[in-house]
């Protein structure tokens, strides 16, 4: 029977990553459940302990661990987060009773949040219902909100900023050599555990292929000679396009806000999924947002992600100044159930430790 911390990082390790990395380790010292980011087994594979896409992670899975506390009925847990900022890639802790006091009894826990799932596939014209979209329109956590997009001009705008961002995305070797890094092609790697099964993306006829001969960036960079970049760019944007709406996450820039823009997507989501609604996010507008800032945008395409910026803080103007989209959701009833992605065996995300304590 697994122990209340087993279930809790379980509940965690079930959340959303970028490119389904999973970045973290979760330890369980006796008292505390705690977050970390595993340097050793994805250091400089993937976003960086302070990376935004990496706090948006983080704080899925803090959310996660609270929402399954809450359904065992060991809440209020709550969850404290460093002074120090992510860079480390420390995430803080929550507190628990000890194990006598929590006792055991959980066999198997059924919970929405481990039905939760990425569904990249074409979603029905279907209209969401609006009490639910006035659902996802409140929700908040901390200074993070929300904003559904459902009417034709609206749609097209993210559409087109989609496509944009695609192309620079396309043009950006770092991106590229993540992404093909992270691919996973069956039933070769079906073992992995992490990464991105290429089943789940939705390809057409011969996508895996394409996708396998890309990978060398050289190869890449040689076909956008030829604006393959262009072609690929129209291809993601075209189911946002058709989408029959749109949930842009925004949260002002601190560390902290991203974190709680990260714990609102993972609710949002994981609500929109038990009520039978396919959930698909795209980062790559604020990926590319982000690149920008750090410094990391390539010389070339730098002008065109400053009017990318403009032109997204104009579409996606969040609740006050300064805020910026953290994820942009395609949302609407899919056509087919998605095949889902898998995850590293537990033993080698969480690790029971408990502190030294004192001999009777
Ligand atoms: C920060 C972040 C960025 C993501 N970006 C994208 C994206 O741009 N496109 C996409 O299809 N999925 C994206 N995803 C979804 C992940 O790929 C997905 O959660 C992961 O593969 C695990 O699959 P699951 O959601 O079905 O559990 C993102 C998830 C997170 C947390």
């Amino acid at each position: 029977m697994p122990t209340v911390p087993q279930l809790l990082a379980s509940a965690a390790a079930a959340s959303p990553s970028a490119d389904n990395s999973q970045p973290f380790h979760y330890q369980w010292d006796g008292r505390h459940l705690s977050l970390r980011y595993d340097h050793d087994r994805v250091g400089g594979k993937t976003f960086a302990p302070g990376d935004p896409a990496t706090l948006l992670s983080a704080g899925c899975a803090i959310e996660n661990i609270l929402q399954l506390g809450d359904g065992i009925g060991i809440s209020p847990l709550s969850w404290r987060l460093p002074e120090k900022g992510f860079d480390e890639g420390d995430y803080g802790y929550a507190d628990l009773p000890s194990l006598d006091e929590l006792g055991s009894g959980f066999d198997k826990v059924a919970h929405p949040l481990f039905d939760r799932h990425t569904n990249r596939f074409p979603f029905r014209k279907q209209r969401i219902p609006e009490p639910l979209k006035e659902w996802i329109t409140a929700e908040r956590e901390e200074a993070a909100s929300t904003c559904v997009i459902d009417t034709a001009d609206g749609i097209r705008e993210a559409a087109t900023l989609v496509r944009r961002a695609s192309e620079i995305r396309f043009q950006t070797r770092e991106a590229h050599e993540w992404l093909a890094r992270s691919l996973r092609f069956p039933p070769a790697d079906d073992a992995r555990g992490d990464g991105l099964d290429v089943r789940t993306l939705a390809l057409p006829p011969g996508g895996a292929w394409f996708l396998r001969n890309v990978s060398d960036w050289r190869r890449m960079a040689f076909l956008n000679r030829f604006g393959v970049y262009r072609a690929l760019a129209i291809t993601d944007a075209g189911p946002v396009a058709r989408a029959p709406a749109l949930v842009a996450i925004t949260s002002p820039p601190s560390d902290r806000q991203i974190i709680a823009a990260g714990r609102l997507l993972v609710r949002i989501w994981t609500r929109l999924n038990s009520e039978g609604i396919g959930v698909h996010p795209y980062y790559v507008i604020s990926d590319q947002l982000v690149r920008l800032d750090q410094g990391r945008m390539p010389e070339h395409l730098v002008d065109r992600a400053r009017m990318l910026e403009q032109r997204a803080s104009r579409a996606f103007p969040g609740g006050g100044g300064g805020e910026r989209i953290r994820m942009l959701l395609r949302i609407g009833y899919p056509t087919r159930k998605p095949p889902r992605s898998r995850r590293l065996p537990l033993e080698l995300v969480f690790t029971d430790r408990p502190a030294e304590r004192p001999e009777r």
